[in-house]
């Protein structure tokens, strides 16, 4: 596994850190991954999402065993299922904590060694891609990442960077709109009044810092010369349940429900995350593009 230097969340004079958020105020998920693993993927929620994805990404990805970029890749499930299907992947995050579980969950899911499979780790965040990891790849996914960065605008320009003419990036964001929709359900109404809807990263708390909303993805991506080619709500209905699925039947059924209208107008709008396929056209048609950060 690779460690270049990165920058280290803020220190206070006696070495404790003062704030969890690294020096460019994102959040590294060190200190996070239990409680991640635990209340999501631990959850009907993070198997509703691994389901829904395993049926979409060959629904909205033209996938011909490419090698894959994998950004903030967290536990690695999503290396896990492009690595059984037989693409080399390379795992990036910028905390330690999470490679550590990803190496864990990547050997217990495929059957031979990591290094076989062409399956790496590297230790980075993803600014520092370009001089790293420069590609230009066909492939590259970030899924619930922009979020919990201070300046996900950028960061789409340096992911589109690094695309090749012709490649695909998977996008998926946490929405906004979705939390304002759920805060409101929930009662918590002086919140969606002032629309606080972000979290502050400084505690352990799962509310990103940087909730996303489709216009604002729209927007970003013209600006930085890619085309959206498909999206997707992920849990448009599961979030708002009153009771949770009592059975596995009824958890069928709900997928099903989900995977009918996760494209649909206008229920994809308020999935918890909008995933999307975003593309860098072969040749570019805008003025617009902005360089990548
Ligand atoms: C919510 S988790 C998502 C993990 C995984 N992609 C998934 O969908 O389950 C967010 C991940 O982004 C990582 N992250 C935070 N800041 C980052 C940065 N600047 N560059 C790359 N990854 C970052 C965190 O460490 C964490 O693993």
């Amino acid at each position: 596994m690779s460690k270049p230097s990165r920058p280290a969340a803020t220190a206070r004079p006696g070495g404790a850190p003062a704030s969890p958020l690294s020096a460019r105020g994102d959040r590294h998920f060190d200190g996070l991954a239990d409680k991640f693993a635990g209340s999501l993927y631990g959850a009907s929620r993070g198997a509703l999402r691994l389901a829904l994805l395993d049926r979409l990404l060959p629904e909205m990805l033209e996938l011909d065993g490419q090698p894959l970029l994998d950004v903030g890749g967290g536990l690695g499930q999503l290396a896990a299922w492009f690595a059984s299907r037989g693409h080399r992947v390379t795992l990036v995050d910028p905390s330690a904590e999470m490679l550590a579980r990803a190496e864990t969950h990547l050997a217990e899911h495929l059957s031979e060694p990591l290094a076989e499979r062409q399956v790496s780790l590297l230790h980075a965040p993803l600014q520092e891609l370009p001089s790293l990891a420069p590609g230009p790849w066909r492939l590259i996914a970030c899924h619930a990442v922009l979020e919990w960065l201070a300046d996900p605008r950028g960061a789409m320009a340096t992911l589109a960077g690094l695309l090749a003419p012709g490649g695909q990036l998977s996008l998926m964001v946490f929405n906004r709109d979705a939390l304002r929709f759920s805060n409101v359900v929930k009662g918590n109404l002086e919140k969606a009044m002032a629309d606080r809807l972000e979290g502050t990263g400084q505690r352990q708390r799962l509310t990103p810092i940087s909730p996303l909303t489709h216009a604002q993805v729209e927007a970003w991506s013209q600006a930085c010369g890619l085309e959206i080619r498909e999206v997707a709500g992920i849990r448009v209905f599961h979030d708002y349940l009153r009771t949770p699925p009592a059975d596995e039947r009824e958890q069928a059924r709900l997928l099903e429900l989900e995977h009918r209208y996760c494209r649909v107008d206008p229920h994809w709008r308020l999935g918890r995350y909008l995933l999307y396929t975003l593309e860098r056209p072969l040749s570019p048609s805008s003025s617009t593009q902005e360089s990548p950060a």
